[in-house]
């Protein structure tokens, strides 16, 4: 059996995968007719542009307004703020997330209240959202967890029984469709991201989306220093006034960009579907698979899951040991609850488990699915051929095969020093 490239041997793969983001036909004609127009900003607010995009990319996603701005960080702020989120309330969100929806809560002013993880679908666990209720709560906030969809029937009735708002963070989910029915489209507002590494990017942007004619007016007051064009309904004042308008170039770089968003989609499943049927192949490892009912799966990333054997040596070596054979693999998303940059004190999460209830001092599935088991591949290399696929499972089996086999004492002693680098560093 060969070395691992980790320990000194040949890697896999050393030609490159497709990169991300990338321009293709139609990108350069955008930008010049944003260019030529000669209005190159957000206001007046939508300007032609970003009009232009926000009505095609609310139509692919069943939602009748939409708002363009600058981030996927505003928009997660604009959409609760729209949703009815007021200081001093609670809102219901998942730990396995990008720290951004999180601090949007606490910017707010409002208070996050953290769930885990459900072990079988590793998404948002719904059996929690009883237990995470308070008379302070607003709403809940789900993540479509690297575009799996969160199942929204359980939470639309929770929220109804309870009168709370719904908000779709879908910023891993750009087209995904459940049931027929796209993201964006459950709840009662929806944010999403069009920073670089989204499957939709213009470099940076955000979306709040919306069916409801009073949070989209509500959304467009908070972009443009609650100006309220071109819904306007009643006079909304918020104290936060600010400026999250879209420029041009954004807008028009995104209109071509969508053109092609279905295309690469049916490329990402076709790929994604090889790449699963050769992990299954291969003991001690396995990969998140669609959830049942997701029609359109949207794969912001691949999620590797490593067996018990491997997450026993360490997810930090499988990692490391499958970047050295050529595969540009990921981390994943460290817990917001022990992320090293959030900002809330360990003492001062609201944090929710089966075990403990409201009030837990830990969140059990998250910390071990995060810090011990998923590993991730960027959507980009699934835009590649087939024999990219092939290297992939490749790589994957003689990692395994070295790690448990020929480099298994290497493999422990690295363990020892490298155990969860990625996980305590500020670059996460
Ligand atoms: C789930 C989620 N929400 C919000 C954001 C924030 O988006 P942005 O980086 O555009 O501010 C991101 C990604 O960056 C994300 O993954």
């Amino acid at each position: 059996m060969d070395n691992l490239a980790l320990f000194g041997g040949k890697p896999v793969r050393t030609t490159s995968f497709p990169d991300w983001p990338k321009a293709g036909k139609g990108d350069l004609e955008a930008l010049k007719r944003a260019l030529e127009a000669g209005s190159w900003g957000g206001h007046p607010e939508p300007n032609t542009e970003a009009a232009a995009f926000a009505e095609k990319f609310a139509a692919r996603h069943d939602m009748k307004y939409g708002i363009c701005m600058n981030t996927g960080t505003e928009a997660n702020r604009i959409s609760m703020r729209a949703a009815g989120l007021k200081p001093g309330q609670e809102v219901i969100i998942p730990s396995y997330n990008w720290i951004s929806p999180i601090t949007s809560v606490t910017v707010c002013g409002s208070n996050p209240v953290v769930v885990d993880i459900d072990p079988d679908t590793h998404l948002m666990d719904l059996t929690l959202l009883e237990a995470a209720l308070s008379d302070k709560t607003a709403g809940v906030v789900s993540m479509h967890y690297t575009g799996r969809i969160v199942p929204p029937e359980p939470i639309l009735e929770f929220c109804k029984k309870h009168n709370l708002f719904y908000v779709e963070d879908a910023a891993q989910a750009h087209g995904g469709r459940w049931k027929g029915k796209a993201v964006g489209s459950f709840g009662d507002a929806a944010a999403f991201s069009f920073q670089s590494s989204k499957i939709l990017t213009a470099g940076e942007g955000g979306f709040v989306g919306s069916n409801n004619l009073e949070v989209a007016n509500r959304a467009h007051a908070m972009v443009d220093n609650n100006r309220q064009k071109p819904w306007f309904m009643e006079e909304v004042r918020f104290p936060e006034v600010s400026n999250a308008r879209m420029s041009e170039f954004l807008a028009a770089l995104l209109s071509s960009q969508l053109t092609r968003l279905d295309e690469e989609q049916a490329i990402r499943q076709k790929n994604t579907r090889l790449l699963h049927d050769y992990l299954a192949e291969i003991p001690d490892v396995s990969s998140l698979e669609p959830v049942a009912d997701e029609t359109t799966p949207a794969y912001w990333k691949f999620v590797i899951t490593l067996g018990d054997a491997l997450a026993g040596i360490s997810k930090d070596v499988f990692l490391r040991a499958l970047m050295a054979e050529g595969i540009p693999a990921e981390p994943g998303h460290v817990p917001v609850h022990i992320h090293p940059r959030t900002t809330l004190s360990r003492d001062n999460w609201i944090l929710v488990s089966r075990q403990e209830g409201r009030g837990a001092k830990s969140l059990p599935v998250v910390e071990h699915l995060a810090t011990r088991v998923h590993v991730w591949l960027p959507h980009g290399i699934l835009l590649g051929t087939e024999k990219d696929m092939e290297d992939i499972a490749t790589a994957v089996r003689k990692v395994r095969d070295g790690m448990l086999g020929v480099n298994s004492k290497e493999s422990a002693e690295l363990a020892k020093t490298t155990r969860q680098v990625w996980y305590e560093s500020a670059e996460v």
